[in-house]
């Protein structure tokens, strides 16, 4: 489990981002792929602090999954970095905004220093009670389930929701309500796949770093629009319910 366990009921909208197409962006403008991890930086920036405006509880952003450290070993470094500037920088902000952050994910393979800046980053938000922005770094959902899995072996028999909360490490934690994708992929790549079971889905053909404030905002029109079942029927198409029969 992490810090900063909550087990107030959260009524606002969970969304889960996933920020692809730095890359692209960058090399369209004969930039290098750095350049566009740095504007997806600022991109971050913008939509934590729409978020709030725009109705989000929880903002889960993926900013490097357990797969990425496939990636050349300069540019793991680069997003290493940038992370690191990113708790430096940003945590003052953060906490003038009333932003509680959490990461998400593995520590122990970061580079040194990096888990305990993120240790500080989250003592120093944890009073945030406005927007709950959790960063997915060195994050598989695939391992967060297997490793649930796990203790969950061990603690005999478990509820649903008992073995959701060892699967995000939060108490009550309210399942994903939207899931973007920006670049036009669709796909979900590992990422949130328990808590995403009845989430809506959003692909834009947007990259990350142009990704705005109006943009998260067609997104949630478009959720709003859609008809949230949960595997059941709108009321006007339910059948009256048989009373039971009364015994004489
Ligand atoms: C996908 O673009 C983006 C990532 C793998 C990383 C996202 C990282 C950031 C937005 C910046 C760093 C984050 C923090 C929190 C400091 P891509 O590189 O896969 O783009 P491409 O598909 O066009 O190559």
């Amino acid at each position: 489990m992490q810090s900063g366990l909550s087990s107030k009921p959260q009524t606002k909208l969970h969304v889960g981002i996933i920020m692809d197409g730095n890359g692209r962006w960058a090399t369209r403008r004969r930039m290098s792929r750095l350049r566009g991890h740095e504007a997806g930086v600022e991109a971050i920036r913008r939509v934590v602090e729409a978020a709030p405006k725009q109705g989000l509880g929880t903002l889960t952003l993926y900013a490097f999954s357990s797969d990425n450290w496939r990636r050349p070993k300069a540019e793991v470094s680069a997003l290493m970095s940038l992370l690191r500037f990113y708790l430096a920088s940003e945590v003052e902000s953060l906490v003038r905004n009333g932003v509680r952050l959490t990461v998400i994910g593995r520590r122990d393979r970061l580079p040194a220093g990096i888990a305990d800046a993120i240790g500080r980053a989250e003592a120093a938000t944890a009073g945030g009670d406005v927007l709950h922005l959790r960063i997915a770094v060195d994050y598989s959902a695939r391992d967060a389930i297997l490793n649930a899995a796990l203790k969950a072996a061990s603690a005999g028999q478990l509820t649903r929701e008992a073995f959701s909360d060892l699967v995000t490490g939060e108490a009550g934690l309210r399942d994903v309500d939207l899931v973007i994708r920006t670049s036009g992929e669709k796909r979900l790549s590992d990422f949130m796949l328990w808590e995403s079971a009845y989430a809506e889905l959003h692909f834009t053909e947007k990259m990350w770093p142009d990704f705005r404030e109006d943009d998260l905002a067609e997104a949630l029109i478009s959720f709003h629009g859609r008809e949230r079942r949960f595997g059941g029927l709108q009321p006007e198409a339910m059948e009256p319910r048989e009373e039971p029969a009364l015994s004489a």
